[in-house]
């Protein structure tokens, strides 16, 4: 047995279950984003041992402006740990800066199928959205998503919905590759929250909110001013109705303020109808507006501190990837040697 492979053992045997999630920093950051997935990881610091990454790698798959990128990477760090990631607690690092991921990503593109990849929805999505640029990185962005999770021998995936998919795959390329080579990867499981899992948009709420849309109307910024989140929940999309009432399929705004409600305030469906029984919208958006502005006005503030200091985050990113490289550098060895490489 590798010393390498002994290490992964012992990270196993010291009890604590493995958290692994990434974020894009291809735009600023939704509340679908925060609700879906980043509020969630702060939760799980003290019980679990937290890899969270930022994706860079993944963003190339669509055009991105290279001085732009760079900030944004530094963006979504100030923004993991204004969410109250604590550096000492988490390991925080970017993918480009563990060449790990790359390498097995690799080695897992000759495990995974062309017809899984072309059943992803995201993948027709993105294609029918980038129509000039429909690249291979788009298709095999899976394989990337599966070798970041794999590295890491991840027990569990806090994500949004949209998200689920991907998981699958990487659930179904370890599991082969165990089948083929023993035990070498931990299976998956995803972590999705229920009422956060699929923020939709606000003015067209049968589309998910999403960083990359072009009307500013349909999402809320993380780091958003309270005035403009207010203005845009006002003008969010109801329907004729005048009842707030849970029904996805008829009344997709309302549900969807029910859902943010909801997960914001921590109350279940039932108990925000009945929180609004026989309020008006008008009313009923203004709460929603006020409870997410009260929720993010803390982030935003501890965020806008943070991204000033690009040396504190310089050096938080260094010895995330020292960390991180520890782990990856373990599962990869361990996976050079199974298919038969010399290392
Ligand atoms: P990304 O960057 O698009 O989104 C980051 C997280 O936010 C969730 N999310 C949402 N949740 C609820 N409602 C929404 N409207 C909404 N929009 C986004 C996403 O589900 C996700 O959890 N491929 C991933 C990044 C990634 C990754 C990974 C995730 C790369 N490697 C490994 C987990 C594990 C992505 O593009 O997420």
């Amino acid at each position: 047995m590798s010393d390498d492979r002994k290490i992964n053992e012992l990270t196993e045997a010291a009890g604590r279950k493995r958290i692994y999630s990434a974020i894009q920093p291809s735009g600023q950051l939704t509340l679908g984003n925060y609700l879906g997935a980043l509020r969630n990881f702060p939760k799980l610091q003290d019980e679990y041992d937290c890899v969270y990454c930022i994706a860079n790698m993944h963003s190339l798959t669509v055009r991105q402006d290279p001085e732009l990128l760079r900030e944004r990477i530094y963006n979504l760090l100030a923004l993991y740990l204004a969410c109250g990631l604590d550096p000492e607690k988490n390991v925080l690092y970017l993918q480009s800066q563990v060449h790990e991921h790359a390498e097995l990503s690799w080695i897992l593109n000759c495990y995974t199928y062309i017809g899984e990849l072309s059943r992803m929805t995201q993948f027709k999505d993105k294609s029918a959205k980038h129509a000039d640029n429909i690249n291979a990185g788009l298709f095999t962005y899976p394989v990337l998503m599966a070798a970041d999770i794999l590295l890491y021998q991840s027990d569990f995936v806090p994500i949004g919905r949209d998200q689920k998919q991907h998981l699958e795959i990487a659930r179904d390329v370890a599991d082969r590759f165990n089948k083929l080579y023993g035990k070498t990867f931990v299976v998956p499981e995803p972590l999705i929250s229920k009422q956060g899992a699929r923020i939709m948009s606000l003015q067209e709420p049968d589309k998910k909110m999403s960083k990359s849309d072009t009307n500013a109307g349909n999402f809320i910024l993380i780091t958003e001013a309270p005035e403009t989140i207010l203005k845009k929940f006002k003008k969010a999309v109801t329907d004729s109705e005048a009842e707030v009432r849970y029904d996805e399929e008829n009344k997709p705004g309302v549900s969807n303020l029910i859902n943010i409600y909801g997960a914001v305030k921590e109350l279940t469906t039932e108990q925000v109808e009945e929180t609004f029984r026989g309020a008006r919208y008008g009313e009923f958006k203004m709460a929603v507006g006020q409870a997410v502005a009260e929720t993010l006005a803390p982030v935003r503030e501890k965020y806008e501190a943070l991204v000033q200091d690009r040396a504190y985050l310089d050096k938080v990113l260094a010895e995330g990837r020292e960390k991180a490289t520890v782990i990856a550098a373990a599962t990869l060895r361990d996976v050079y040697e199974k298919v038969g490489f010399v290392v």
